[in-house]
């Protein structure tokens, strides 16, 4: 019998693989403003120790505003990339294991609570919440407070908070980095059709959020791919 494909080698781009398993990216909840902790030590250590072919970090948060919570991985300033940069010498210490990072930013799904606590938006009065961003002002949840919808200056500070945490990633050595455009997070919420507009209002604002989702997603992937070394 075959050795089953799952151990055979295969590649991602110019990453070679050992074997096909991949570890996918699960959030902790257990950064401290956006730093990984010595939880992330002990998590990924292990986890990199498994013979796993890739290991993909958390998603980490572009912008403050980007986590799904208070307490998400982040990569957009100098405390975030050192608290990273611990954690990837600590893995590298002991595993040769390729490693990415997930870059997300949450949109109008930031500012919640961890899944454990219940996972819904933190009211407005709360301390450790703040005002979320979108495409449109369309909430999430229908008692969600309204996002901001991101102007032209806004979407130009997204593309380039995805553009320096790329950066970020490859100096701290990452083998691969993921952007994270699905389960309803900021770039999926550029290209989901799930927001149909019911009324001619609604429909002005899906204008402006397909706009967006041409200019925002396509620049984004664009950007990142410029930064990629
Ligand atoms: C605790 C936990 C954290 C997760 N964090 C992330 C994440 O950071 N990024 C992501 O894209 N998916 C995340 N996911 C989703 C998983 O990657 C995966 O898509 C999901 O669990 C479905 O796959 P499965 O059927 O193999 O479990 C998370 C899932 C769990 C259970």
């Amino acid at each position: 019998m075959s050795d089953p494909a799952l151990f055979t080698p295969t590649r991602i781009g110019a990453l070679e693989l050992e074997n096909r398993i991949v570890i996918a990216p699960m959030c902790q909840y257990s950064a401290e403003d956006g730093c990984l902790t010595d939880w992330h030590v002990m998590h990924y250590g292990q986890l990199a120790m498994s013979g796993a072919g890739l290991l993909i970090f958390e998603a980490a948060a572009v912008a403050p505003e980007g986590r799904i919570s208070w307490a998400d991985a982040g990569l957009y300033d100098d405390a975030t990339e050192t608290a990273m940069a611990r954690v990837v010498e600590a893995v590298r210490q002991w595993s040769t294991m390729p490693l990415a990072l997930q870059l997300a930013h949450a949109g109008r799904k930031a500012s919640c609570a961890q899944p454990w606590k219940g996972g819904q938006q933190l009211p407005g009065d709360d301390p450790r919440s703040w005002q979320t961003v979108a495409p449109s002002a369309l909430p999430f949840a229908a008692d969600d407070r309204p996002p901001l919808a991101l102007d032209a200056e806004g979407l130009k500070r997204l593309v380039g908070d995805f553009a320096e945490a790329a950066r970020r990633a490859a100096r701290l050595g990452f083998d691969a980095v993921e952007l994270h455009a699905a389960h309803g997070y900021l770039l999926h919420q550029f290209l989901s059709r799930c927001r149909t507009p019911a009324t001619i209002a609604m429909a002005a604002v899906w204008k402006t959020a397909c706009a967006c989702r041409l200019k925002c997603s396509a620049p984004c992937a664009l950007r990142f791919r410029q930064t990629a070394p």
